[in-house]
């Protein structure tokens, strides 16, 4: 063959290979509202930046008539591109192809990008479209998603790993998204479930629709599996780019500064009027967080889960950091089972990548009841702990109101390294709540009184007159100083700058335990 044939010959299968599954199924595809893998791809990257590894690959199977079934590429598109400029591998599967199925070889070339992100410390994006184990290839198919989970596994805090769900993700496959760092949902178009309606339905008799069971704002709001929710595949794909926006190219980097035209030095005079007179009214703390932030942005993770905790990403001082926030106009803010995982995790996420955290709080303490308890609030509380005690990052909290009980060591207290710990004037510091406090301690004097009502009143009011402050905590450097509200902004980032180069380390150890 002559070199021209050859090149011809090279072209024609390059062709071949960016038609996936054909053209009708491109059709189907567009259809029902989603893009191919190809575009995907081409949406998320910069432009012109993808480089595409193995469109040759086919599969090895010889049964079920698979063997005159050899689409190239093999239902997943992978390799590598730039989003603003930044390194990161990606895969997109190709639900055109074998409906999108991970065979041996699509499980391979997941692989290989996997492997090379790990050697050049450079995040992955996934994009998932897939019907799940080639049901041709058997356990070689489970075989190729169990060297995925391992891969996830080893790669979870050295690079970024992140999901995009854009159509089915069932059965065991939920596992390799499950593992990575935050997953982002597609209302109408993603779903993820470990067994579908019809397996529900057989097996526990309850009749639940696919969006139900297992759609996007079901995963964003009750169980916690995705942490974001975008309208379309356009939505998802900004999501993306304005997430990894936040965060370093792996562990050993530090997040990107972004330059910023709000001044480090702004104050906020509104900021003084924000906490209410009475100390059980509830405020909105995203107002806090984003009169503080540069230019009020902040991009918030798990916003539909557990509300009465606020977390997320924004910057100070075109810094990154995550922020970490009780939501007093949610269930006063206080901390539940589910708020303890999401901070835990979230947490945990911000350490293994350098990022700073910034806690504001406003915490009751934690929610009281039945449940709670046997749902196993002990366990999990313990993670958030778990998770502020381990982490070395720059540790910074604003106790805006109140800071109650356990709830007061939990949230980044000086005692489990808090780098700085400042206070508003209407902080309020104690083991517990003026009321609950009173009817324990002066139990018998209340019930002896002439007016127990008025007696119990008088009571509430002198304990909350002697703790319901900083002041106690601040006599004894529990908190490094008290703070007008206004100058919250500009005492952050000078703290973030003081904390530029901490170090800290925990002892060396294989791994702690945390209670899972
Ligand atoms: C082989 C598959 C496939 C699979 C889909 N296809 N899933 N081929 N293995 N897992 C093929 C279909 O046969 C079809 O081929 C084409 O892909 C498109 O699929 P449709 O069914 O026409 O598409 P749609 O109606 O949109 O339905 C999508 C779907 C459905 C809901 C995902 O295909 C489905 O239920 N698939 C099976 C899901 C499943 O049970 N997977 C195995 C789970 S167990 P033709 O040629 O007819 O167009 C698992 C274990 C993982 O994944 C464990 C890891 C540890």
């Amino acid at each position: 063959m002559s070199t021209a044939n050859r090149i011809e010959h090279l072209r024609h299968m390059r062709a071949q290979a960016q038609l996936g599954g054909g053209e009708e199924r491109i059709r189907r595809q567009h259809q029902q509202g989603k893009n191919t893998a190809r575009e995907r791809v081409a949406m998320l990257l910069d432009k012109g930046s993808f480089r595409e590894l193995d469109p040759f690959v086919s599969h090895r199977s010889t049964d079920f008539g698979l063997e005159d079934n050899r689409p190239l590429g093999d239902g997943v598109i992978t390799g590598y591109g730039t989003i603003n400029g930044r390194l990161v591998y990606v895969f997109s599967q190709d639900f055109t192809v074998i409906g999108g199925s991970l065979s041996e070889t699509h499980a391979e070339k997941i692989c290989k990008v996997m492997d090379m992100a790990m050697k050049s410390g450079a995040p992955v994006v996934g994009m998932n479209d897939s019907g799940g184990a080639r049901i041709q290839e058997g356990v070689v198919s489970l075989g190729g998603y169990a060297e995925i989970f391992l891969r996830n596994t080893l790669a979870s805090g050295v690079v970024p790993q992140l999901s995009i769900i854009m159509g089915p993700c069932a059965g065991g496959a939920v596992y390799s998204p499950a593992i990575t760092d935050f997953i982002i949902m597609i209302n109408e178009t993603s779903h993820m479930f470990v067994t579908g309606p019809e397996v529900v339905k057989t097996v526990t008799h309850e009749d639940v629709t696919f969006e139900e069971l297992g759609g996007a704002y079901t995963h964003a709001s009750k169980s916690g599996v995705a942490h974001f929710v975008a309208d379309s595949e356009e939505d998802s794909i900004f999501l993306m780019q304005e997430l990894l926006s936040y965060l370093p190219q792996n562990n050993l980097e530090d997040p990107p500064y972004s330059p910023t035209s709000d001044d480090p030095v702004r104050q906020d005079p509104e900021l003084d009027q924000i906490i209410p007179d009475h100390p059980n009214q509830p405020y909105d703390m995203h107002e806090v967080i984003q009169r503080v932030m540069d230019d009020g942005r902040f991009l918030e993770v798990h916003k539909h889960f557990a509300q009465n905790l606020i977390v997320g990403f924004a910057r100070l001082g075109g810094r990154s950091v995550g922020v970490v926030a009780q939501q007093p106009s949610y269930l006063a803010g206080v901390l539940d089972i589910n708020a303890s995982i999401k901070g835990g995790r979230f947490v945990r996420f911000c350490d293994a990548f350098n990022i700073p955290i910034i806690t504001f709080e406003d915490v009751p303490g934690f929610l009281p009841g039945v449940a709670q308890e046997h749902g196993g609030i002990i366990r999990n509380g313990a993670k958030l702990l778990y998770a502020y005690c381990e982490a070395t990052v720059p540790k910074i909290t604003v106790i805006t109101r109140k800071a109650y009980g356990g709830a007061y060591c939990v949230m980044n207290s000086k005692h489990i390294r808090g780098d700085l710990v400042l206070a508003w004037p209407t902080a309020e510091i104690a083991v517990m709540g003026p009321e609950g406090a009173v009817n324990i301690i002066y139990r018998r004097q209340i019930g002896a009184a002439n007016d127990p009502e008025s007696e119990r009143a008088r009571l509430v009011a002198e304990y909350r007159e002697k703790f319901a402050n900083p002041y106690v905590a601040a006599s004894r450097g529990y908190i490094d100083d008290v703070i007008e509200p206004h100058e919250t902004r500009p005492r952050l980032i000078n703290a973030l700058e003081m904390l530029r180069n901490k170090r800290d380390t925990n002892p060396y150890k294989k791994h702690g335990n945390i209670p899972l």
